[in-house]
């Protein structure tokens, strides 16, 4: 089968407006339409990115100052073949300083963007030039390391698809890719924060209202390690109503790169009619498709489903999750022939839902071998007592964080173990980890990741890693108010 997408329309107007079509570069599910710039003589590719503020509508009547690559929100989607070198030149057009991080892709040390670790801030008015070649296939992504609670959380985010050499054996006749995001608008009501985990068999929510009574003045900016009364849910940075449905034809198989770019939610996504089949875990593909009502996504993971369109009609797609389809978090998915027809409000509540968990994934092993010796951790995450913003690797804040010191070619463990009452989606930087065991139970069949929620109140998890790629590399929770808070350390590769 062959990829066929939709085009969207108004976006890819912009995208030849801006001259950026030729340069590879095209959004959700258009890029396939974009022609492919032939890379020049020096057979690399050359993508721009600027990054600016802009106003931007998350729905009618939700105007916000956003920071933006290239003018959108999520910023453009670039996509790129296994293997190809590409240069991609940032352009910071912000007030304030920034860089970009390769989320999930193998780079060289001094281009995965870590701001006094790997590079300098790029400061306003500056150029950055990033070049790598473009490792390991999947869905990938693209955001901000600078003041990332305000950034990320303004909008410097993006997908990456990195096209595999050898095609994955799970074709699709149309594909899409939908970007989830939390913003703390001020306009409307809090939901309550994100506490439990993903990893294992999943209950009901915390509940507790965890970013209420926070409000914030002005509501965007997040200030020291608070959560920010999120309010708005996003998805490719729209809030339902303004969300732009997705078209399917009756007896195609659809496949959806979900990619959670929250700071503090974790999503459950749904379509209505429909069972979703996970395919990919970050991007790495699994052995075979796992059949599920739901898939609940931590921030900074990314899953690839695909559904069968067999239920022709018009149908919500949206996160199961108490008040977030109400906040924005819905799209309509309308079969041909099916236009006009409005969808059946969504049925909130995860509790009768069969749901994604990882150890329902069985892996395909794509780690590089291991040569050297074996080296294992322990890390404890804890924290967050009594609403503290203090957050902490065995008992440490980075930067007095222990790092993981090894040597290229060691074969890593790392046991986490939670000790704290919100859940942590750990994320390594620079190479791709097995997930061995969650909560004690080994896997059938370690799947591929490069964030792993971790679970509240005494979650863990084992993971294991070939550390095939020299340089210091971020270790962290990717919610950032953690991040603020402590929850860094770096693994050390000589
Ligand atoms: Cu997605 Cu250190 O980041
Ligand atoms: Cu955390």
């Amino acid at each position: 089968m062959t990829s066929r997408t939709i085009p969207e329309s108004n976006r890819r107007e912009f995208l030849r407006a801006a001259g950026l079509a030729a340069a590879g570069i095209a959004l959700g599910g258009s890029s396939l339409l974009v022609p492919r710039r032939a890379a020049g003589a020096s057979g690399v590719r050359e993508i721009e990115i600027v990054a600016r503020e802009t106003r931007w509508e998350l729905a009618p009547g939700k105007v916000i100052r956003a920071m933006t690559y290239n003018g959108q929100v999520p910023g453009p989607t670039i996509r790129l073949r296994e293997g190809e070198r590409v240069r991609i030149t940032l352009k910071n057009e912000l007030a304030e300083p920034t860089t970009i991080h390769w989320h999930g892709v193998d780079v060289p040390n001094p281009m995965d963007g870590v701001p006094g670790i790997t590079q300098k801030p790029v400061q306003p008015g500056e150029t950055f030039v990033y070049e790598f070649e473009a490792r390991p296939p999947g869905t990938r992504w693209y955001h901000t390391h600078f003041a990332e609670h305000r950034q990320i959380d303004l909008g410097l985010a993006a997908p990456l698809m990195i096209e595999p050499a050898v095609p994955d054996p799970f074709g699709s006749d149309r594909e899409y890719t939908l970007v989830l995001d939390d913003w703390a608008t001020g306009t409307g009501r809090p939901l309550p924060s994100t506490r439990e985990g993903t990893a294992g068999a999943r209950g009901s929510m915390g509940g507790m209202m965890g970013g209420m009574g926070r409000m914030m003045g002005g509501g965007m900016m997040g200030m020291g390690g608070q959560t920010p009364a999120y309010d708005t849910m996003t998805i490719n940075g729209k809030a339902y109503p303004a969300t732009e449905p997705l078209h399917v034809r009756k007896g195609e198989r659809v496949r959806l790169r979900l990619i959670n770019a929250s700071a503090d939610h974790t999503h459950v996504i749904r379509l209505a009619g429909h069972r979703l089949k996970v395919t990919h875990t970050d991007g790495n593909p699994l052995v075979q498709p796992v059949e599920v009502d739901a898939v609940p996504i931590a921030p900074s993971e990314r899953y690839d489903v695909f559904f069968v369109a067999d239920h022709p009609g018009a149908w919500f797609l949206y996160c199961a999750e108490e008040g977030h389809p109400g906040a924005g978090e819905q799209v309509a998915v309308v079969y041909e022939g099916h236009e006009g027809k409005t969808p059946e409000a969504p049925i909130e509540g995860i509790t009768d839902l069969s749901l994604w968990r990882y150890g329902l994934g069985r892996g395909r092993d794509v780690l590089h071998a291991a040569s050297g010796h074996e080296q294992t951790f322990d890390l404890t995450l804890s924290g967050g007592m009594m609403g503290s913003d203090v957050w902490t690797i065995n008992g440490k804040r980075y930067p007095n964080t222990d790092p993981l010191r090894l040597r290229k070619g060691d074969r890593v463990r790392v046991r986490f173990n939670n000790m704290s009452m919100e859940a942590h989606p750990m994320h390594l930087h620079g190479q791709s980890f097995k997930v061995l065991a969650v909560n004690g139970r080994r896997l059938r069949q370690p799947i591929v990741k490069d964030s792993v929620d971790v679970d509240a109140h005494m979650g863990s998890v084992d993971i294991e890693f070939t550390a095939h790629n020299p340089g210091d590399w971020f270790f962290h929770c990717h919610k950032p108010m953690h991040m603020e808070g402590g929850m860094i350390t770096l693994a050390k590769i000589a």
